[in-house]
């Protein structure tokens, strides 16, 4: 109790959330009621009763199909405002958040509802919560170069009001060379550029990130550490991990989070941060995340507050932001 209350009250940012994984199964069971639309499962917790997964892929295909309430701009407003009345509660003040346009617009959801609603739904937080937020427009590595150009092309309207693009959904056999371009002309239109990579990709895929994409931040990581040369870069270049302890232990990242090597990655002299990644999936918000990592590796107070303070300086806030909030 005293730990959580410590992890509570620390300020922290989260840098690596998808907002369709931050869908309760209450709020899909009220949506689809909302939308007319029927999903295969007699009530919440028949929903939580089918979230077992034992890998990324499994975890998509259940993801993916939960995505499928999300119809109305009310829909991604009401999405964003639970996800942050839940990360208030958390710390956090501060919040980067991951979107999948083409989740949506390969159902016909037009790019404009979705972005409309979470732009309400940050706004409100900022005003009930005072929590600040953006936005990471996230290509799905599952589908072609040309998706995803067509798709930056559509963001061109909204480009004021995104921060960056990311990369996520099947990794093997998906490698960043294959983004290459479109992350260039990302970079050109003036976006910060996030990946996954090494969450169950090889370092290489690490590699392709920093030298054909150029990432700002790398998403999970947790493989650079087979290579203790790539593990020296990426500390040498100060680059943040946005590293997901209860994810890992779901997708079997780590096969227990007694072997999760957040620890490891401190003495390794990375910048490494806690997240929650998809939180109604895998079972606990940032905090939960922050408890269960801490448990499990024994972790003291300065090692949690380096972790809080990590994910400020690893945020895509302006430096004056940053150095308010440490
Ligand atoms: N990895 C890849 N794609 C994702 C994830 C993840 O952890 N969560 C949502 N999409
Ligand atoms: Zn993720």
């Amino acid at each position: 109790a005293d730990l959580s209350r410590f992890i509570a009250g620390l300020p922290k940012a989260e840098l690596h959330l998808h907002i369709e994984g931050s869908l309760e199964p209450e709020l899909m069971f009220a949506l689809a009621g909302r939308n007319g639309l029927t999903i295969p499962f007699t009530s919440a917790d028949a929903v939580r009763a089918a979230y077992q997964f034992s890998n990324l892929q499994d975890f998509l295909d259940i993801y993916y199909q939960g995505a499928a309430v999300l119809v109305t701009e009310r829909d991604f407003h009401d999405l964003t405002v639970a996800y942050f009345d839940r990360a208030a509660a958390d710390g956090v003040k501060h919040a980067e958040i991951m979107f999948d346009p083409q989740t949506h617009t390969a159902r016909g959801i037009a790019f404009d509802t979705v972005m409309r609603g979470l732009l309400s739904g940050m706004a409100d937080a900022k005003a009930r919560h005072g929590i600040t937020s953006c936005l990471i427009m996230s290509f799905l590595r599952h589908l072609s170069e040309e998706d995803a150009f067509a798709t930056l092309e559509q963001s061109r309207p909204w480009l004021s009001h995104i921060t960056a693009v990311g990369l996520d959904s099947s990794e093997v056999g998906n490698p960043p060379s294959r983004f290459a371009r479109v992350f260039a002309a990302a970079r050109e239109l003036g976006l910060k550029l996030c990946a996954h990579a090494g969450e169950e990709g090889p370092p290489d895929y690490v590699r392709e990130a920093l030298d054909l994409l150029a990432i700002d931040r790398l998403d999970h990581g947790n493989r650079s550490l087979e290579d203790p040369v790539l593990t020296a870069r990426l500390a040498g270049a100060g680059m943040t991990l946005t590293v997901c302890p209860l994810s890992n232990l779901k997708l079997r990242v780590v096969h227990a989070m007694a072997d999760h090597p957040i620890d490891r990655m401190l003495r390794e002299g990375l910048r490494a941060t806690v997240n929650s990644d998809d939180p109604a999936y895998f079972g606990g918000y940032v905090a939960d995340n922050y408890v269960a990592v801490a448990e499990a590796r024994g972790l003291g107070r300065q090692e949690l507050a380096t972790l809080a303070r990590n994910s400020f300086l690893g945020s895509f806030l302006p430096d004056e932001a940053v150095a308010a909030h440490l």
